[in-house]
């Protein structure tokens, strides 16, 4: 996995066929996806249960790019050789899911993962100040974690004080949350170069007609051109 700050557009898989993941996945990516965003919920640190590390081990052999996994959980660290095993290749904690955050992105650094740090929407930027030389991507929340099809909340400001933190360290910025092409501009505008986007990709189309994913994912993707970041 190479670093440039060239827009991405990762779909989450929350917002496809659940009997069905294999070929969504196949379609989304056929159909230009950059990534591919897993959402893993646990029932407790947010009020929704989606699936586990076997589930995205079935995945793993389905995407070509790479595999986001976004864990809403608490606890991680017994978790991470787990979602290693599975084949994630980038791995996203939350910092308010325990109190050793730090402990937790080298634990899966180590455990050969690109490491990830999620702030919910109430979390401020300087929260990560002294973890940016120990993550590969910071998860900007842009609606409060648990569910697909929520209103987007403006963290422009958290973006763009973010991205003056970063500086040149390789350090990618995610937005999760509400993208769509009204959206996506205003973030990467900001500094976002990696934007997930669940129901306004999947919106309208299914395997069968996986065209509309395309159109969809061009739809966001355009939004964003001519933007600084
Ligand atoms: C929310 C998840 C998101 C979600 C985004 O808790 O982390 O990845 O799928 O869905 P949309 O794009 O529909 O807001
Ligand atoms: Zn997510």
């Amino acid at each position: 996995m190479s670093f440039d700050r060239k827009i991405k557009i990762a779909p989450s898989i929350l917002s496809a066929d659940f009997a069905n993941f294999g070929q969504e996945i196949q379609a989304i990516e056929t159909q230009g996806a950059d990534w591919v965003h897993v959402d893993v919920m646990d029932g407790h640190f947010v009020p929704n249960l989606t699936f586990g590390p076997q589930a995205v081990k079935a995945f793993r052999p389905h995407v070509k790019t790479v595999m986001d996994v976004h864990l809403m959980i608490a606890p991680v660290d017994p978790y991470i050789n787990a979602y290693a095993d599975a084949g994630a290749d980038v791995l996203t904690a939350h910092i308010e899911a325990g109190p050793h955050i730090h402990r937790t992105l080298q634990a899966i650094r180590g455990a050969g993962m690109k490491a990830g740090v999620a702030l919910n929407p109430g979390t401020p930027a300087e929260a990560v100040e002294h973890l940016l030389d120990l993550t590969d991507l910071v998860c900007v929340m842009t609606v409060n974690p648990g569910f697909g099809g929520q209103k987007f909340i403006d963290m422009t400001a958290k973006i763009r004080r973010l991205r003056s933190m970063i500086g040149d360290r390789p350090v990618h910025i995610e937005i999760d949350g509400g993208v769509d092409p009204t959206t996506a501009p205003l973030v990467a505008e900001a500094g976002a170069d990696v934007l997930v986007a669940g129901s306004a990709v999947f919106k309208g189309g299914s395997v069968n007609t996986s065209e509309v994913y395309g159109e969809n994912i061009r739809k966001i993707r355009a939004s964003t051109e001519g933007t600084w970041t």
